[in-house]
């Protein structure tokens, strides 16, 4: 019998989101005429903007005529599509990037479970706690050890430096799954740490289209020397409702480097070009023309829409859990809020409490890491009725 990579087994039986999905399911099962409302995974309720659908449709008509027809593409994306992106996303930050800075993906979940391949596996990690699964799951593994820092009430939610040295440092801001920031003076505090020390920041910026506060940071690069420390990993999940066709894409700048055995220097870019060339064939055509199509004066205007209505309903949230006597922070610049359960609760116990007596599913904070022990996230992914509605059964139910 062939031998297995042992490290999976120290890996939990589910992925988290699976685990919940699971127990919501058998409480369905058990009580089919309750009506659950799901704020559990963070996965978006809207439609498509009318911009994408009609590039698919367009798309769809490309692959149908040979002189317009689209095989294999580009395993890095499509060039129409990496300089919207830079001309877009980054140049009116003042960030200036090559086009070949960019690799366009399946989305930023594959890419932040990749990325660990290109370092030696013997590379020292660092996450926030609590943090998103796919960086500790993905690291275990490969047989990693993992440095968690703790953000908590206590430090404000703000990580502190490793004490011991790391190669790898995953910060995701604005944050899942806590919903808080780090403001410019933080992240360029991260970006001087990580250059004198040699570690590579692996900075998840899915969330930000939903940053409205001006000291916070909509990518790594706007700060100083980043682009020799930081790569960067953009979804178009959240933002333009892509969760179930599937890009984001990741920047690994020319300017960051890492060393081999021998103490040579080597570009990351290069690495990761190397990796996507032979693992994967790139995202699909029409899929890119989509997310292309979100760049027109129509695509922003209607993804600005459909992210403004989620933040309508996180400040929904917020209202409706400290109306029912609880605390939570987060929900000003993200779409997740990450509530405190009520004094003596665990994450779990809360998150049956919702479940029976509301019928409210949330995700569980102790899911995420120890330190999310006492939280509960709720995300703002929903239709308004069912947040509002969310919100009166929490009150109603005095939990
Ligand atoms: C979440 O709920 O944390 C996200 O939806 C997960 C993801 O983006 O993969």
């Amino acid at each position: 019998m062939a031998q297995i990579n042992s490290h999976y087994l120290q890996l939990s039986q589910n992925y988290l989101f699976s685990e919940v999905a699971r127990r919501i399911a058998a409480f369905q099962a058990a009580n089919p005429d309750s009506k659950i409302i799901k704020m559990s995974i963070g996965d978006v309720t809207r439609p498509l903007c009318p911009a994408a659908v009609e590039a698919l449709h367009k798309a769809a008509d490309d692959q149908s005529r040979p002189e317009t027809f689209h095989g294999y593409g580009p395993e890095q994306g499509y060039a129409f599509l990496a300089e919207k992106i830079r001309d877009f996303d980054y140049a009116p930050r003042g960030v200036k990037l090559e086009a070949d800075e960019i690799f366009i993906s399946d989305g930023a979940k594959s890419d932040l479970g990749n990325i660990g391949d290109i370092f030696a596996t013997d590379c020292r990690v660092a996450v926030t706690d609590p943090v998103y699964p796919v960086y500790v799951d993905t690291n275990v593994m490969l047989g990693r050890s993992i440095t968690y820092l703790p953000c908590t009430e206590a430090n404000d939610f703000v990580p502190q430096f490793p004490a011991e040295p790391v190669d790898l440092i995953y910060l995701c801001y604005p944050n899942n799954p806590t919903g808080t920031t780090l403001n410019r003076t933080q992240l360029q505090q991260w970006v001087d740490y990580a250059r004198q020390t040699g570690a590579v920041i692996l900075f998840d910026s899915a969330y930000e289209c939903f940053i409205t506060e001006a000291d916070v940071p909509h990518s790594i690069y706007e700060l100083e020397g980043a682009k020799e420390c930081a790569i960067e990993f953009r979804s178009y999940s959240k933002t333009a409702g892509f969760t179930g066709l599937r890009c984001g894409y990741t920047v690994v700048p020319h300017a960051l480097r890492g060393t081999d055995e021998q103490g040579n220097t080597v570009e990351l870019n290069q690495l990761w070009r190397r990796r996507q060339t032979t693992k994967f064939n790139g995202a699909s055509y029409p899929i890119q023309r989509a997310a292309e199509a979100i760049y027109t004066p129509e695509g922003q205007a209607q993804v600005r829409e459909t992210v403004d209505y989620y933040l309508n309903n996180a400040r929904l949230l917020r209202e409706g859990i400290e109306a029912a006597g609880l605390t939570c922070r987060g929900g000003v610049n993200a779409p997740y809020v990450w509530v405190k359960t009520p004094e003596g609760l665990g994450s779990w116990e809360f998150f049956d409490l919702l479940l029976q007596r509301a019928n409210v599913a949330c995700t569980p904070g102790v899911g995420f890491g120890p330190s999310g022990e006492g939280y509960v996230r709720l995300t703002a992914f929903n239709t308004l009725e069912a947040t509002l509605e969310a919100m009166q059964r929490i009150m109603n139910y005095e939990l």
